[in-house]
């Protein structure tokens, strides 16, 4: 049967599918189940910049779940707990933007035992003075302040609106980056046009999905020494072949598990091994990066050069000729 064992940061996980930041991570009993479905490893939901404000820590009420507003110390425990009982990885994440004391914290979620830790910087500039280069300087700065307080592995979550994301993948390296998590799912507001309000609106994420990080781990697999995570769109059996064909280290996944329950986990990975049987592959790794853009024939595929063929390819498209 072949064998899904994986290198992601460092670590050695037992699959490449990884359970992402959600509620699903915030309790023991959920990881305990994500672990027995098979999980190659578990992020837990982030710990915020605003729940690490000193007013914050004051009225942090711990319970059983972390995140969202929990408060560092139920965070804490969940660490510790989780790195008692699992024998997978846990990675534990925060979420912030600004310069301050909260990248520190990283440092106490090394000592609770997290295994490695990943960082989200959700960050939507709305500045008209402040450029590319200046919102580029300043995740550099957070990461590097993040990477100052720990040594555990550091991956970033990014989000996909970069001019030019190989050459911030490449900063992100040098900043202390070990992994790259591609990508961080912004949730755009909706109107509601009879209440007339602006409403927060979280949906669900499907396949289709996956055409985004499929490309840029596909673009940047070897081109800089770090771990590559594809997140957003992976659903199925398929998907996780084909973010592994373009080059990524792990998987994850958060709506396929939210949608179908953690034991969705178990029948992706069978269906991942028959896959792998079937095709006479050993291991993953012989799979992995077989389709990314350096191995393919006509590299530009990933690039402008399938653009217009894209576009003639549909049936409406021949009625110009
Ligand atoms: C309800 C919910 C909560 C989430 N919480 C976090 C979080 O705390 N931190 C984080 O980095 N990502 C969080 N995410 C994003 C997921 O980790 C993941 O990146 C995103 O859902 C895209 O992956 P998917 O297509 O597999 O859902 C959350 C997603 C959902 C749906």
């Amino acid at each position: 049967m072949a064998d899904l064992r994986t290198r992601y940061l460092g670590l050695e996980l037992p699959s490449p599918v990884v359970a992402s930041s959600s509620p699903l991570t915030g309790t023991l009993d959920g990881l305990r189940r994500l672990e027995a479905a098979g999980a190659g490893a578990v992020v837990l939901p982030s710990l915020f910049e605003e729940e690490l404000a000193p007013e914050a820590l004051a009225g942090a009420d711990p319970g059983e779940r972390a995140g969202y507003g929990a408060g560092p110390g139920a965070y804490l425990s969940l660490v510790e707990r989780a790195r008692e009982a699992l024998s997978i990885p846990v990675v534990a994440s925060l979420n912030g933007v600004s310069r301050g004391g909260w990248a520190g914290y990283a440092g106490r979620l090394e000592e609770a035992g997290a295994d490695a830790l990943e960082l989200n910087v959700y960050y939507v500039s709305s500045r008209p003075g402040l450029s590319g280069s200046d919102v580029e300087w300043h995740y550099l700065d957070v990461v590097r302040a993040v990477r100052r307080a720990t040594r555990i592995p550091l991956a970033v979550k990014l989000s996909p609106y970069f001019s030019s994301l190989a050459n911030m993948a490449g900063q992100l390296v040098e900043a202390g980056a070990n992994g790259l998590v591609l990508f961080n799912r912004f949730y755009q507001p909706d109107l509601d046009i009879e209440a007339m309000e602006v409403r927060p609106a979280l949906e669900l994420s499907t396949s289709t999905e996956l055409r985004l990080p499929l490309r840029w781990i596909a673009i940047l697999h070897r081109r800089h020494r770090v771990s590559l995570a594809a997140s957003t769109g992976v659903h199925t059996t398929e998907d996780v072949l084909k973010v592994l064909l373009a080059g990524a280290d792990v998987a994850m996944m958060t709506s396929a598990l939210l949608r179908n329950g953690p034991d969705h986990l178990r029948a992706v990975e069978v269906g991942l091994r028959d896959w792998l049987d079937g095709h006479g592959y050993e291991t993953v790794d012989q799979l992995r990066g077989r389709l990314s853009q350096r191995s393919i024939p006509d590299p530009g595929t990933f690039e402008r050069a399938n653009y217009i063929k894209t576009l003639a390819s549909h049936p409406a498209s021949g009625a110009r000729s």
